[in-house]
């Protein structure tokens, strides 16, 4: 029997996590580690060896039903995360484009996937589990690999890949997906992840920033102070200016704590790792979850994440985006 199989890489959010939902500029990268989904015909349908429970499972069975109108043989599905789950690395992004990936491999064999439409997907599919709030930067970024910057308005020294629109609880959202080159020099860098062991709700997360927003609109300054540290960060990037990159990964934590998503088990990683790094920020919606160091030596600083009791998780910058095994 026929067995398709499919890759999509997890994503850190470098700077721009929440003021993304907002139209704010976003960058995020693709990391190494991600999630693979295999599928074939069986006379069953389960999911991990067990039987598949679609209510236990409306991510999966969303994109099924609602986007592929699956009503094939049944299916034996198997998911391998090499991703922290709800830690911020964008597992359910991941998991979605590979099951898209894998089912369109499956049902249109002869047909390429197309990336773009996987990414559209998958955005569709985050904003329902987050209460109508999602950006698609974990999706797109997954999708398309890379280096990504999302944002409500193009943004220069960027290539423009696609649109997407949403309606939120705020009203409509429309941003556009671009991506960046990374010069060699970001060759010599690496992110070292340190995963907290804490989850990170994501769909909470975002309606706390939106209730906080609400109750005290000064709050909208930090919001555009994440903006202009994102503007600091691409340009940074761009010019593989490593310690800059650094620089504004730090003042970008600064204003996330200010917005009430840090925690602390996230602040006592990113105390840790400061004297070994060049910059460190929580990554992703926070209140748990993950925080990113960029790093020279990551070995270092993957130690020092160990030391503080997080569980560190090293990458380069940019792997490939979704893709068929
Ligand atoms: C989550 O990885 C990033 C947030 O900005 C939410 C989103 O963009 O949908 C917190």
């Amino acid at each position: 029997m026929v067995m398709a199989r499919a890759f999509a890489p997890g994503k850190c959010i470098l700077f721009g996590e929440h003021a993304v939902v907002y139209g704010h500029p976003a960058v995020a990268v693709a990391i190494d580690s991600g999630v693979e989904v295999s599928i074939e015909e069986s006379d069953r349908w389960t999911l991990e060896g067990l039987p598949f429970d679609s209510a236990r499972h409306p991510h999966i069975s969303h994109i099924l039903d609602e986007v592929f109108r699956y009503d094939g043989p049944s299916l034996r599905m198997e998911v391998n995360s090499g991703l922290f789950s709800a830690a911020g690395l964008g597992s359910s992004a991941a998991l979605s484009n590979a099951i898209g990936a894998a089912l369109h491999s499956h049902t249109k064999p002869s047909e390429p996937i197309d990336p773009v439409g996987l990414a559209r997907m998958s955005h569709l599919a985050e904003a329902r589990a987050q209460q109508g709030r999602a950006s698609p930067t974990d999706t797109a970024t997954s999708a398309l690999g890379g280096c990504v910057v999302v944002s409500g308005e193009h943004i220069e020294g960027t290539r423009h890949v696609f649109d997407a629109t949403l309606t939120t609880p705020e009203g409509e959202r429309e941003w556009s997906v671009n991506i960046v080159d990374l010069p060699s020099d970001m060759e010599e860098a690496w992110l070292v992840i340190g995963f907290t062991g804490e989850a990170s709700p994501t769909g909470k997360m975002v309606a706390g920033v939106a209730q906080r927003l609400k109750d005290e609109p000064q709050l909208e300054k930090e919001m555009d102070a994440i903006a202009r540290i994102t503007r600091a960060g691409l340009t940074a990037l761009s010019a593989g200016n490593l310690e800059a990159v650094g620089m504004a990964m730090d003042a970008c934590h600064q204003k996330l704590r200010l917005l009430g998503v840090s925690s602390p088990s996230l602040e006592a990683l990113v105390e840790a790792v400061g004297p070994h790094a060049l910059g460190a920020k929580l990554t992703g919606a926070g209140g748990g979850g993950c925080m990113v160091a960029l790093a020279r030596e990551p070995q270092r600083v993957a130690e020092a994440i160990e030391i503080a009791g997080g569980r560190p998780l090293i990458s380069r910058f940019g792997a490939s985006g979704v893709h068929l095994l």
